[in-house]
């Protein structure tokens, strides 16, 4: 933030005045070397020179198209007469068990008869052997992983960084399911930035398409991909949506890069290969676990709780449309055949983990005040909530307690946003709830259960 006020107030001594978007925190943490950040600012001061005017977002949609088109090249040809995958007695390869998704994801699959085997593939030394049972028990999950090979691997490496062991062949010839969850859940980094992770993506294509059984691939994706998608357009379709521009952060323009290669080889090398939007998860149903205090909603309860202040409104976050965990978890596993039996042929193209039965923010504002009590003195619009959170920035807050000053940006968003009217965006369920038993049993999020994760929060 310090940087940014510099850099702004350099300008404007300079005769430059320089809007908020152009240069905010995120535009530092996108442009993370000087060099970056000198090219993304160079240009915006020198329009009209004869100088390159390409935008920064001009670059990102560019090595967007370099990276789409690098990591789909020489795709692997079809492979006809391969098996099915197995339902009864599956293996099941899962990435990223020791996030708070996969947590869930594992202990579900540790749980169901048809999985005789789950290759947890992990970074870190023993494949997160050692920190699996920590991060179940606080979630109060499964601490039986007697179905469950740990493996260190580095999705990055063509062989997964399986290394010696021949185990890449073993796994080729036993996959029947890959569900890739790991992935940086990091919104300050440019999509430069994620080309390990596209590139694992293109590692696991190649994985599938030469296994002995026609394995199913699951990427999860995220609705970020279309960040841009304007509400006036009506619900987005579950398909494949080719517009670049529409992805508006790193993190997000990483997954669409990832989703499309995912659907161009499951149509080039003949996949079963699907990718799965997913919405905001929520935080778990049970009393255990927690909802990661670090994202923007839980932020925006903390410095509510700080300031004594709670929006009424949260603009394109109006409606609440979100997922608790367990649900995502288990939608997830439907899509990918784990949970029932799936013909293979259904599973392509893209899916919806997003709450077809949703509810207001508002009501659910309420809930968190009737917790917080006194704490909380009064509902406020977004506007003056945003107001109150930014004096709070210049006066040297505690940040711990009032995290959503590091977020003030993503906050602004939500007002810019509520302020020309964009109204929330709708994710079409059809195809999901077709092949989702739980995406066909979910409920609204309940003040119930907002007050469940604010006990669970502890601000
Ligand atoms: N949370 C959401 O609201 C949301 C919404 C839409 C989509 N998603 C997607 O859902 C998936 C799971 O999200 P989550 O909320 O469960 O995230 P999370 O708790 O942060 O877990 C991320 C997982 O990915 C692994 N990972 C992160 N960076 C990595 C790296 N550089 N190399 C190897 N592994 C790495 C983590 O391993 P370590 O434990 O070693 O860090 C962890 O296992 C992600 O693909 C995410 O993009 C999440």
């Amino acid at each position: 933030m310090s940087a940014t006020s510099l850099l702004r107030s350099g300008f404007e001594t300079g005769g430059i005045p320089i809007g908020q978007d152009v240069l905010s925190p995120r535009v530092i943490y996108q442009n993370p070397t000087p060099r970056q950040l000198a090219n993304h600012l160079f240009p915006l001061t020198h329009q009209g020179n004869g100088i390159s005017t390409e935008t920064n977002e001009e670059r990102q949609v560019k090595l967007m198209k370099d990276l789409l088109s690098r990591y789909t090249q020489n795709l692997p040809p079809p492979k006809s007469n391969k098996p099915q995958p197995l339902h009864e007695g599956q293996t099941v390869l899962l990435t990223g068990t020791t996030g708070s998704l996969g947590a869930y994801m594992l202990d579900r699959l540790c749980r169901m008869d048809s999985v005789k085997r789950i290759v947890a593939l992990n970074r870190g030394q023993d494949g997160g052997r050692s920190r699996q049972p920590s991060i179940n028990t606080f979630r109060n999950l499964t601490l039986d992983f007697s179905k469950v090979e740990f493996l260190e691997s580095d999705l990055s490496k063509p062989d997964l960084g399986l290394g010696q062991d021949n185990k890449y062949n073993q796994l080729l010839a036993t996959a029947d399911r890959i569900v890739h969850n790991a992935w940086p859940v990091n919104f300050n980094i440019s999509v430069a930035s994620f080309e390990p992770h596209i590139r694992g993506v293109r590692h696991l294509i190649d994985f599938a398409a030469v296994a002995a059984k026609a394995v199913v691939l699951v990427f999860i994706s995220s609705i970020g991909e279309l960040d841009g998608w304007p509400s006036e357009r009506g619900p987005v379709p579950e398909q494949r949506i080719d517009e670049l521009t529409l992805a508006q952060m790193g993190y997000g323009r990483s997954k669409l890069v990832g989703s499309l290669m995912v659907a161009t080889a499951a149509k080039q090398s003949d996949i079963p290969a699907a990718s799965v939007r997913a919405g905001q998860i929520a935080g778990p149903e049970r009393k255990e676990g927690i909802w990661n205090p670090q994202e923007f909603l839980p932020s925006l309860v903390a410095s509510s709780v700080y300031l004594g202040i709670l929006p009424e409104s949260l603009g394109p976050f109006q409606v609440v449309d979100r997922i608790p965990v367990e649900d995502v978890a288990e939608l997830t596993l439907d899509i990918a055949g784990a949970t029932l039996p799936v013909s293979t042929s259904e599973i392509s193209g893209y899916f919806h983990a997003v709450n077809p039965a949703t509810t207001e923010w508002s009501e659910l504002a309420v809930a968190i005040k009737d917790f917080y009590g006194d704490r909380i003195a009064k509902l406020v619009s977004l506007e003056e909530f945003v107001v109150r959170l930014e004096e709070s920035s210049t006066k040297g807050t505690d940040v711990e307690k009032n995290p959503g000053v590091k977020l003030i940006d993503t906050y602004r968003s939500f007002l810019a946003a509520e302020q020309a009217g964009h109204g929330h965006v709708t994710f079409e369920t059809t195809r999901t709830k077709a092949l989702s038993p739980t995406a066909r049993r979910l409920g609204k999020i309940t003040p119930e259960l907002m007050k469940n994760w604010c006990e669970q929060w502890g601000f």
